[in-house]
């Protein structure tokens, strides 16, 4: 099967991680859209419309599903893509169910960008799930545009992360990654917040969402695989997803 995968830019790449592991025999094309990233602070419109192009794109290359690797983009577009493709569309939300799951009793931080927190899928999900539990809502934008720069130093990271948990940083217990490009300064987070909280991202869920939808449309292994990344601002973009990429697959290994 040959998956499309997509994100505003490097973000969707700890999915598309996570996928080629779980499903070592697929072929993958991920679309990074960073000429156009953030997509968190555009409006609902704007990122249907780049949804709508990206997917219109891996149509063309008949890819078999697509998983939507951006949190934004799935509270913003998910249900205009579903009814639009005839194949399956994967999307994310905030991991916030296994945060209250193991919820100890202190307050869960959910990071994610303006537009998630404020979307109706968001809230929708915090009533149904989270109403007897203290959440408290991060909008982390900047570190969105500080990963696409490549700057991914604690020089640059860590005043930011410290901005955004100044007020709450004794009161939780727990902080869900609701932006696919959290993942790479898990790390910052740790050292701001101490080895003792629980970092939860979606993407595992995400992938093993996909892994069903591939069964239930009784898939069939590629014989060559290929992994392919495509980024709208060109070939210094793609270079740096595949050097993300790698950071990854050596700090988490490949199988
Ligand atoms: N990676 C995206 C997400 O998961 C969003 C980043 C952006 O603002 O473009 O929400």
């Amino acid at each position: 099967m040959l998956i499309g995968i997509f994100d505003s830019g490097m973000g969707g790449l700890s999915v598309l991680y996570e996928a080629k592991k779980r499903l070592p025999n697929e072929s993958f094309i991920y679309f990074g859209d960073s000429k156009n990233a953030p997509y968190g602070i555009k409006t609902k419109e704007e990122v249907i419309e780049r949804c709508i192009e990206i997917c219109d794109y891996l149509m063309t290359r008949h890819v078999d599903a697509i998983v939507v690797a951006c949190n934004t983009a799935t509270s913003a577009a998910i249900k205009v893509l579903r009814d639009k493709y005839p194949i399956p569309i994967i999307g994310m939300e905030p991991a916030l169910k296994p945060a209250v799951e193991s919820n100890k009793g202190k307050a869960i931080a959910v990071m994610a960008t303006p537009m998630t927190l404020k979307e109706e899928k968001f809230n929708d999900l915090l009533n149904k799930v989270a109403s007897s539990t203290s959440v408290y809502k991060v909008p982390a934008p900047k570190i969105v545009e500080l990963i696409e720069e490549e700057m991914l130093e604690s020089e640059e990271i860590l005043p930011v992360l410290e901005a955004y948990f100044r007020d709450i940083k004794d009161n939780i217990e727990s902080v869900v990654l609701g932006c696919t490009h959290y993942l790479f300064i898990k790390d910052f987070i740790y050292d701001l917040l101490g080895q003792d909280i629980e970092l939860i991202d979606g993407n595992l869920g995400t992938v093993n969402q996909l892994k069903k939808k591939l069964l239930e449309n009784n898939y069939k292994s590629e014989e060559n695989r290929f992994v392919e990344i495509i980024n709208s601002a060109g070939k210094s973009k793609v270079d740096l997803s595949k050097k993300l990429l790698k950071v990854l697959e050596e700090k988490y290994g490949d199988n």
